[in-house]
């Protein structure tokens, strides 16, 4: 029977013939796995080192940073929702970017990315890679590739990489325009892959494979996993290029335990109810809010912030099915005022990360995105009053008259008048 989205996501990975007839995924803690005899042994472990001449070895687990029953039935889940030929969870976001990075990376294959980025992965891109040997190359926008690459000598890059909407200016990137680069400069022997940050809609309201990019990556901890209660990352993609990614995690060891990765699957059962009723109240707040603040205070992944923010909306419109629940708010004062607003606020708890079912609210400048240089904020927009809300299940009416109250407050510090 032809199933939808959601229906393949829900049993994807898992059949109850698998285990006594159990209608939910049983969870495997153990960390190594019983091999039939001496010479499947050998052949699983001699295929996992690349040793030439090694015998195929049967389907079978060997031990789990290479592989584990939870841990591949959680990645059938997350690639039946990025509908990807395969999945890769990792221990955290982090894990998930960096070893993806580095296993398309070499010093014939730079990196090139357009910011604003999530601030861990402009600190590992800015400071890290090019600490191991890799060039990295920071891109004013994708309308310019050409001359990027004139500048650069003709030398191509080995990955081109986006966050779209980004953290937290919520800044679009066209992925096609990247991917049709990418296709047009690409050579059998030297693929451009196209990565693309998905964390801040996820594979329900964005889907960035079907755009033509070559690898998702997720924060995991956010939409995916949403509930505040565990790390994870993800990346999705072709065979191949997560085939390479699962090799240089196996050596870097960045695998996810299958005790979370058993509890991410469990919250993908209900990701789409979540994104959508989390995105129907930060519409509602939003409305609120541009009303209250006016609408150059407001920033979102919706078309009607993207077009008040100066942005291409028609690119969100063509990519997006959605704007998602994350919100920022420019709040009068400066940092004084953007602090003033977040210690007021009675029902969003003060904390980093987003995505999950609570309302969240943080202070991109000092917090998030404290390690990025002062200079780089001020041209990316991350501005000392700009606070960045992450809208949850609570009733909307409550989050609004919490924003409401805690706006005034701020409005006060700020000598204005409320
Ligand atoms: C867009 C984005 N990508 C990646 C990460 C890193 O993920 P993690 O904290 O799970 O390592 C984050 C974390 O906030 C994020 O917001």
């Amino acid at each position: 029977m032809k199933t939808r989205l959601e229906t393949r996501a829900m049993f994807a990975g898992y059949r109850p013939e698998e285990a006594n007839m159990a209608v939910k995924p049983p969870l495997h803690p153990a960390s190594t796995f019983v091999f039939p005899d001496a010479r499947t042994g050998a052949a699983h472990m001699e295929t996992a080192y690349g040793v030439e001449g090694a015998e195929t070895p049967p389907d079978g687990f060997i031990y789990s940073r290479l592989g584990n029953p939870t841990l591949r039935m959680a990645e059938a889940r997350l690639a039946a929702w990025d509908d990807s030929e395969d999945s890769a969870l990792f221990a955290s976001g982090m894990a998930a970017i960096s070893t993806t990075l580095l296993a398309w990376s070499s010093t014939d294959r730079p990196v090139w990315y357009v910011g604003p980025l999530y601030g861990g992965t402009h600190h590992f891109l800015d400071e890290v890679m090019p600490s191991m040997g890799r060039e990295v190359r920071q891109l004013e926008g994708l309308e310019r590739l050409d001359l990027d690459l004139i500048a650069t000598g003709g030398k191509l890059p080995g990955i081109i990489y986006l966050e779209t909407p980004a953290n937290p200016t919520m800044q679009i990137q066209r992925i096609r325009t990247a991917a049709e680069w990418a296709a047009t400069h690409s050579t059998e022997s030297h693929r451009i892959l196209v990565m693309v940050d998905n964390t801040y809609l996820g594979p329900v309201l964005q889907r960035p494979l079907e755009e033509g990019a070559d690898v998702v990556l997720y924060s995991a901890t956010k939409y995916l996993g949403g509930h505040s209660d565990l790390i994870a990352g993800g990346a999705s993609g072709t065979a191949e290029a997560i085939a390479k990614v699962k090799e240089f995690r196996t050596f870097l060891g960045g695998m996810i335990d299958p005790h979370t990765a058993w509890m991410l699957a469990r919250s993908m059962e209900t990701l789409h109810v979540r994104i959508e009723r989390q995105q129907e109240n930060a519409g509602l707040l939003l409305a609120y809010l541009r009303e209250m603040c006016g609408a150059d205070a407001v920033k979102s992944a919706w078309v009607e912030d993207l077009t008040a923010m100066g942005e291409d909306a028609s690119i969100a419109q063509a990519q997006q099915k959605g704007g998602g629940s994350m919100v920022g708010l420019t709040v009068p004062g400066g940092r004084e005022g953007a602090f003033a607003f977040l210690d007021a606020l009675k029902l969003f708890k003060l904390a980093v990360s987003l995505g999950s079912t609570e309302s969240l609210a943080e202070h991109p400048a000092s917090m998030t995105h404290a390690g990025v240089p002062v200079a780089t904020k001020e041209s990316l927009g991350i501005t000392e009053g700009f606070v960045r809300l992450s809208v949850g299940l609570e009733h909307p009416e409550d989050l609004i008259a919490d924003a409401t109250q805690a706006w005034k407050v701020a409005c006060e510090v700020a000598n204005l008048p409320v």
